[in-house]
């Protein structure tokens, strides 16, 4: 089955989402007022409160490895969808939330997929993030960055949305357990 090429939808990604950019942080229903820029040393709780959900504090905590810790997949691989090469981390409510064999995923399950060069450096950031109850599109954030070059973000983005919706268990694609 043909398949369009990963650089190509990465490209595509990136020029569909120009247009849409939302740097107004206003509006999630989570009120994640804590300060996560210093929270990699002390932040042990997961959940909304820990993983950020607007650009300029997601970036910092992803740099900060504010996901070290989730549950990783054994090894990188590559994707098969238009990621490149990956290694997807889980937090605890969305291991849980498979654990107890959900079909919509809890309010805080997130997951933060590395973008790795050949050799495993890391180059970039595709991250969702449950931020409402029920199943809607909007229900999930989404962020897409290399380095801190953000391309996507937001909630109920179209783009990762459609491919997310299609298959995955409340968008979830990454097969549970992790391999
Ligand atoms: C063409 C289909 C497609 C599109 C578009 C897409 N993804 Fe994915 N994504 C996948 C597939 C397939 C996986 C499963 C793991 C893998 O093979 O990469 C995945 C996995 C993920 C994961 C790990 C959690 C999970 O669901 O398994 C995250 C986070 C993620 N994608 C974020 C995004 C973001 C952010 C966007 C939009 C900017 C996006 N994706 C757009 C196909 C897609």
């Amino acid at each position: 089955m043909a398949r369009t090429s990963p650089t190509l939808l990465l490209i595509w990604l990136c020029a569909s989402c120009t247009s849409g950019d939302a740097d107004d942080t206003s509006s999630g229903g989570t009120s994640d007022g804590a300060d996560t820029s210093g929270a990699a040393d002390d932040a042990t709780t997961e959940g909304v409160a820990a993983v950020p959900t607007d650009a300029a504090a997601m970036t910092a905590w992803l740099a900060d490895d504010g996901y070290a810790g989730w549950s990783a997949e054994t090894a990188a691989h590559a994707s098969t969808g238009p990621h490149g090469r990956v290694l997807t981390f889980f937090n605890d409510d969305l291991v849980a939330s498979f654990d107890g064999g959900n079909t919509t995923h809890p309010v805080g399950s997130a997951s933060v997929k590395e973008l790795l060069a050949d050799d495993d450096n890391v180059t970039g950031w595709a991250v969702m993030v449950k931020t409402a109850a029920g199943d809607d599109a909007a229900s999930w954030y989404w962020y897409l960055a290399m380095g801190d070059s953000v391309s996507a973000e937001g909630n109920g983005l179209g783009t990762c949305d459609g491919c997310h919706a299609a298959t995955g268990i409340d968008r979830v694609l990454t097969p549970y357990p992790l391999q």
